[in-house]
């Protein structure tokens, strides 16, 4: 049905993961479209993150721009014109939303409004231009406190830890419903067609790949792409690389009395890079998938299966860094859980993906990324 090097939609295409996304595809052969609000990126007519891709491609964003839109998700006239302007648009990868877990639980309705708002008018706006495949990025967040290491996708999902997962667990939901419903749409139109003694010529069904990230980390190796984060950073791996440059004093290391090896919370740190590849993967997946008449809504991990622990981490990044880096030990953070490791193995075998990228390569590649760009994209 689809051309296979299709053209994409990738919403928060100037985020992290959304940008490296972006990367992949381009050079996997697919043609792009961006749709960014640069809420949580630097603001320009070409955004620093795609003249980035530009740089890494050798491509000229004159002569060969990748279509960028300014548009937020919630802004259902904005979409329309994409779908109007790209009518060759086939699936959407969609990253864009609010992702920070503390602010999550101090403005709810905002994250409430864009993550699932948001999605719903995507979701709709997919509908009315008959576009219906999803790459979506989920988080490892829905599974809460997990009964058992490592995680795997059957693992029961909760709504309980953060604002910000509970948006994750609604999508996910409202995917799977969408995914049922469409379903029985297609019988309906089919039997009717049927007793019509009509042709079968349209599909109602949707195929949904939902990505549960563990923790996406480092930068893309040639240093030119990586996280830029705006204010002081929540997430661990970008606050080291802030007091590694001297943008901060030291590191706080939230809680060492969790019931892990040394006591401090265990993570399965993701390569973007690889992060990144999970995404084509899944598009390549959908489009296998919808050459043989298969469609569903499913979830699957992207982790490298690993377990790090912040103590760990600290000593990678430290040995990537060339000195050791400061840290004090504080108490845990509200929210946090002992353990997230990913059970990767469906993802290998259903998406034919696997992380490759080592522990040590990603803080090389942060630290080259870190120490190049102190301010990020802001200082070009
Ligand atoms: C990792 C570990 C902290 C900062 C969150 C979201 C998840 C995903 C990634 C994406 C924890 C510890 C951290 C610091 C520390 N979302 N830490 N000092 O919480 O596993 O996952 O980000 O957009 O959905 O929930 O990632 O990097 O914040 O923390 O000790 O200054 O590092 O306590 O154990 P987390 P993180």
């Amino acid at each position: 049905m689809y051309p296979t090097k299709s053209t994409i939609l990738v919403t928060g295409g100037c985020g992290y993961v959304g940008s490296h996304t972006v990367l992949s595809l381009l050079q996997s052969g697919y043609k792009v479209v961006v749709l960014d609000n640069l809420s949580n990126s630097s603001n320009s007519t070409t955004p620093e993150a795609l003249r980035r891709v530009h740089k890494i491609l050798g491509t000229n964003d004159e002569t060969s721009p990748i279509p960028f839109y300014n548009v937020d998700i919630v802004d259902r006239a904005g979409l329309v014109l994409i779908f109007e302007e790209n009518r060759d648009i086939s699936t959407v990868i969609h990253c864009a939303g609010r992702k920070a877990v503390g602010e999550s639980g101090r403005i709810p309705l905002d994250y409430y409004h864009t993550n699932i708002g948001g999605t719903v008018i995507l979701l709709q706006v997919m509908e009315e231009f008959n576009v219906r495949r999803m790459v979506f990025s989920s988080s490892a967040t829905v599974y809460g406190d997990p009964p058992k290491i490592p995680i795997p996708e059957t693992s029961p999902i909760i709504a309980s830890m953060s604002v910000y997962g509970r948006t994750k667990v609604m999508l996910e939901h409202v995917m799977n419903d969408l995914s049922v419903s469409s379903e029985w749409k297609q019988q309906q139109y089919v039997k009717e067609q049927e007793a019509k003694g009509l042709p079968i010529e349209k599909n109602y069904r949707w195929n949904i790949i939902l990505l549960r990230y563990f923790n996406p980390a480092g930068a893309h190796p040639s240093g030119f792409m990586g996280e830029d984060p705006q204010g002081v950073p929540n997430n661990l791996m970008p606050y080291l690389a802030q007091v590694a440059v001297g943008n901060l004093e030291k590191l706080t290391i939230f809680g060492s009395d969790y019931p892990t090896k040394d006591g401090t919370c265990i993570r399965d740190y993701l390569h973007v890079v690889d992060c990144a590849d999970g995404h084509v993967a899944a598009l390549e997946k959908i489009e296998r998938d919808e050459s043989v008449g298969h469609f569903e809504c499913k979830a699957y991990n992207l982790g490298a299966g690993v377990g790090c622990s912040v103590l760990d981490m600290v000593r990678a990044f430290s040995k990537a860094v060339g000195r050791d880096l400061p840290y004090v030990i504080a108490g845990r953070r509200a929210g946090d859980v002992p353990n997230l490791t990913a059970d990767s193995q469906l993802a290998n075998n259903e998406l034919n993906w696997k992380a490759v990228m080592s522990l040590d390569q990603m803080c090389e590649d942060l630290w080259r990324w870190q120490s190049n760009n102190p301010s990020g994209y802001r200082n070009k």
